[in-house]
């Protein structure tokens, strides 16, 4: 994880920098630096806690060669000494670096035993920065490329040698992408550091470094080959980075869901065989690996493509997929579901099923990621940034983006018609129904609760999951998601007259069976909160409050089910105080196993 910014030009590169820093602190925020030189010295200023207390430390300073890191600690504590920017042991080379080297153990080893290198942190980023020392023999350049021929594992850094006026940066498995500017360059884990200097980007590829020097950039690869690279213009604006108004940019995310699932089918329901996704043979199931909030949405995918198209489904944790023996065939259609398209379990999970010839695909948000790329083919959201560490409008899309994936599957030209038009409608019911402040107020009457419970069955089993995961995450109140009839296998032994139960139902087979579970609860005085489409007076009378949803069609339902469930999290959190953007432990990229 971890977020990097480093600056070259003829502006402050400090306050650009931490600008820009505040902007990835969705990468990590638990410590955070900055280098720069000046005079041929480098100067390092660092410190635990948020980019809001690295500016506190600033005094004034200016310069125009700058590199920067906000950290989500991996090896060693977050404490100011385990803070990046490292420095080598002679303080001639500084660097920031996002990954896991791998063999920092026994690099650390050989250069302190052998060497009688010094360390200063517990960090396993600390030997580049004495690997580049080690190999210096006046050419920055080549021994970055030697520490990099002798390092393994996943890195994004980003270096400066005090005696060079270069930054040099390279790229294996963690994101990392130029911005050109006029006479200046910007180098960083995403664009958003930059978006208001240059949309001109490019980004690095695997195996590939940059140098940049005064008005000028190369591109090799690691054995230092110059490489042709294209560049490519931001989609996006300034405003799409920004809150414009919204307490949080969770909320503001919420709210945007209208325009999102709509960007999400966009110019695919006319054609839906031009999606994206090209096949190698005939499939004879699907197997979904995703992470988090991603794999709830491939949860739901299960119900959908298994029910309207009679294909199997495999969901898997990315996590757990990679480290078992995966019974993959090459007629197995593959596919990484992914917002950031970073998450190297997911992104590995499609390495091995490249390996075993599988077709394969992603469904990611992020354009251009490493999941993306390595993907090939696949479907993208659309769905612009997503900022707020909790994921919510990534995640409704990932449904659309699966529906699209069972029309495709499915080939029935009636059912896909269907399906389109409900597609079509859908905005437009988010919408209102977004003006709708019932759930604030419920979540004023509950946010005291000590435990929540979220219960559903058939497609709203995956949505109960989410609505608890989402409360879990930003209010850290203990929340169970569970399938409403295996409750009384367990989970019922929670329930007391303090307890919550959130029931998530729909008008469909399964309606009178979920009413049964509530009976369950409220005969052992639980309160019930019920999130449906059709109340009837059985539910008027076992509900404590009622949530009520659109109705639409039952694929689309787990969309409009998830909003309300987003919206209590967000203000139960916000009622608790939490740091509802940037919560305790967590980070929105996870580009470590
Ligand atoms: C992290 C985030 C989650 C996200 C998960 C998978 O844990 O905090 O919100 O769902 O990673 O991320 P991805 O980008 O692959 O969807």
């Amino acid at each position: 994880m971890c977020g990097i910014v480093a600056y070259y030009g003829h502006q402050n590169g400090i306050s650009i920098s931490l600008k820009g820093l505040k902007r990835l602190e969705y990468r990590g925020y638990d410590s955070a630096g900055l280098a720069f030189l000046e005079n041929n010295q480098i100067n390092i200023i660092k410190n635990k806690g948020k980019i809001k207390d690295l500016i506190g430390l600033i005094n004034g300073e200016q310069a125009n060669i700058v590199i920067s890191h906000t950290r989500w600690a991996t090896h060693g504590q977050p404490n100011h000494i385990n803070a990046h920017p490292h420095f080598s042991m002679d303080h001639s080379i500084a660097i920031v670096h996002n990954g896991i080297i791998e063999n920092h153990a026994d690099l650390k080893k050989e250069l302190t035993e052998k060497y009688n290198y010094k360390f200063q942190s517990e960090t396993d980023s600390e030997v580049i920065a004495h690997l580049i020392q080690f190999f210096y023999q006046g050419n920055f350049e080549e021994a970055f490329r030697k520490m990099l021929s002798k390092i393994e594992g996943a890195f994004g850094i980003v270096a400066l040698h005090k005696k060079h006026n270069e930054l040099i940066c390279a790229r294996k498995g963690s994101p990392l992408v130029l911005g050109l500017g006029e006479n200046e360059y910007f180098i960083a884990s995403d664009p958003s550091p930059f978006l208001d200097h240059t949309k001109n980007v490019i980004y690095l590829e695997e195996k590939q470094m940059a140098i940049i020097s005064e008005n000028h950039y190369e591109v090799k690869d690691f054995n230092g080959l110059n490489l042709d690279v294209e560049m490519e213009e931001i989609p996006f604006g300034i405003e799409a980075i920004q809150k414009q108004g919204f307490k949080h940019f969770m909320l503001k995310e919420i709210n945007e869901q209208p325009n999102t699932i709509r960007d999400c089918f966009t110019g695919k329901l006319r054609n839906i065989e031009g999606i994206g996704i090209k096949l190698k043979t005939n499939i004879q199931r699907v197997v979904l690996v995703a992470c988090g909030t991603s794999y709830h949405a491939a949860l739901i995918g299960k119900y959908i493509i298994e029910k309207k198209s009679n294909i199997p489904v495999i969901v898997e944790h990315a996590s757990e997929f990679r480290y078992r023996k995966p019974m993959l065939f090459p007629s197995d259609l593959v596919m990484a579901i992914s917002q950031s398209g970073e998450t190297a379990d997911t992104l590995e999970a499609i390495r091995l099923a490249k390996k075993i010839g599988c077709n394969v695909a992603g469904i990611v948000n992020v354009t251009g990621s490493s999941i993306a790329k390595e993907c090939g083919q696949g479907i993208y959201l659309h769905a612009g940034p997503e900022i707020g560490v909790a994921s919510t409008k990534a995640f409704t899309s990932q449904v659309v983006a699966l529906n699209l994936l069972n029309l495709f599957l499915n080939k029935n030209p009636y059912y896909q018609y269907e399906i389109a038009e409900e597609l079509r409608k859908l905005p437009k019911i988010v919408e209102e129904f977004l003006k709708n402040e019932k759930v604030k107020e419920i979540a004023k009457k509950y946010f005291f609760a000590k435990h929540f419970l979220f219960l559903g069955r058939d497609i709203n089993f995956p949505v109960a999951l989410e609505g608890s995961l989402k409360l879990k995450e930003i209010s850290y109140i203990p929340a169970e998601g569970y399938p409403a009839g295996e409750m009384k296998h367990g989970p019922i032994a929670l329930i007391d007259s303090e307890t919550p139960s959130i029931f998530i139902l729909t008008k469909d087979e399964v309606y009178e069976k979920v009413i049964s579970n509530m009976h369950e609860v409220k005969s052992r005085q639980g309160k019930i909160i019920c999130i449906c489409d059709h109340v009837n007076e059985e539910i008027e009378q076992l509900a404590d409050d009622i949530i009520f949803v659109p109705k639409v069609i039952w694929e689309l339902s787990p969309i409009i089910n998830t909003i309300p469930l987003q919206l209590l999290a967000y203000y139960t959190a916000d009622l608790n105080n939490r740091e509802i953007d940037q919560p305790r432990n967590l980070a929105k990229s996870v580009t470590v196993e």
